[in-house]
């Protein structure tokens, strides 16, 4: 290697780091705004609530219409605290407490939790569960989020019901995870920017599940695809590591 390449690589290398510090500084700065915004936040919803329990007994027209805007800004309030939660959550995904475990039974715990409020929507939970399924090295945890932010999303694109299918299987040295949806499907715009943070076609979504998903995944050394398409609905595979 040349004097002037050798110099060049040692260059990057000092770019890369100054960036990955930058990073981590505004990530820690991040987390600690909205930290900070929460207390406040808390102490203007407990003062709401107070105030529309004394407006409340009263029955005046001008109470009345006091009362539905606080209703109004409460909401805002609980809308914003839902923000701040998606962003620490988000933020939050760092050293993982990996352990072998098997998918399968993820997926089935899931269903056990999920199928009572799935129904009450008309939408039936498929699972197709590969037998004899290799172990994956897995924070059971955090991949609880996976499995929600994911099936959420489904849900919400089948408001009139429909079919949620869960399916895993191996292929090569890999094992996968199906979530596949028969809802309204993604127009390739979203489909282009929906693991951006804060994209959300959804009123009052905060665009940061799929964010956090795909942290996660990547986290788990497994990487995370998706096909979509409008009126028919949206598959998103999953494929992790096999433990060796
Ligand atoms: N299964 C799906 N079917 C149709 N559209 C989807 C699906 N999953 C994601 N999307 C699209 O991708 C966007 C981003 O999804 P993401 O989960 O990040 O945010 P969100 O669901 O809008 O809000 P949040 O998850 O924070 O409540 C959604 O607003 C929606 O347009
Ligand atoms: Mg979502």
């Amino acid at each position: 290697m040349t004097d002037e390449s050798a110099t060049e690589l040692n260059n990057l290398a000092n770019d890369h780091e100054r960036l990955r510090t930058q990073y981590a500084e505004i990530a820690t700065l991040a987390g600690g705004l909205a930290h900070e915004i929460r207390n406040p936040l808390s102490t203007i919803g407990l003062n709401l609530d107070l105030l529309s329990e004394e407006l409340g007994e009263c029955d005046s027209q001008r109470d009345r219409r006091i009362l539905n805007k606080l209703t109004v800004v409460k909401r805002q309030c609980q809308q914003l605290d839902r923000i701040l939660d998606d962003f620490l959550q988000f933020a939050r995904v760092g050293t993982l407490t990996l352990k072998p475990a098997d998918l399968n039974q993820t997926v089935l715990e899931f269903i056990e939790f999920y199928a009572p409020q799935a129904a009450e929507q008309g939408i039936d939970i498929s699972p197709h569960l590969a037998a004899n399924l290799p172990p994956v090295k897995l924070d059971v945890n955090l991949w609880r989020q996976v499995v929600m932010n994911l099936s959420r999303n489904a849900q919400q694109a089948m408001p009139q019901g429909g079919v949620l299918e869960l399916q895993t299987y191996q292929r090569d040295d890999q094992v996968v995870l199906e979530i596949i949806d028969n809802g309204k499907g993604m127009s390739s715009e979203t489909q282009a920017r929906m693991f951006d943070a804060f994209y959300s076609t959804k009123k009052g979504g905060s665009g940061l599940g799929l964010p956090t998903v795909r942290k996660i995944v990547e986290a788990h050394h497994g990487t995370i695809s998706c096909e979509s398409e409008v009126g028919r609905g949206t598959r998103f595979s999953i494929a992790l590591p096999i433990c060796n």
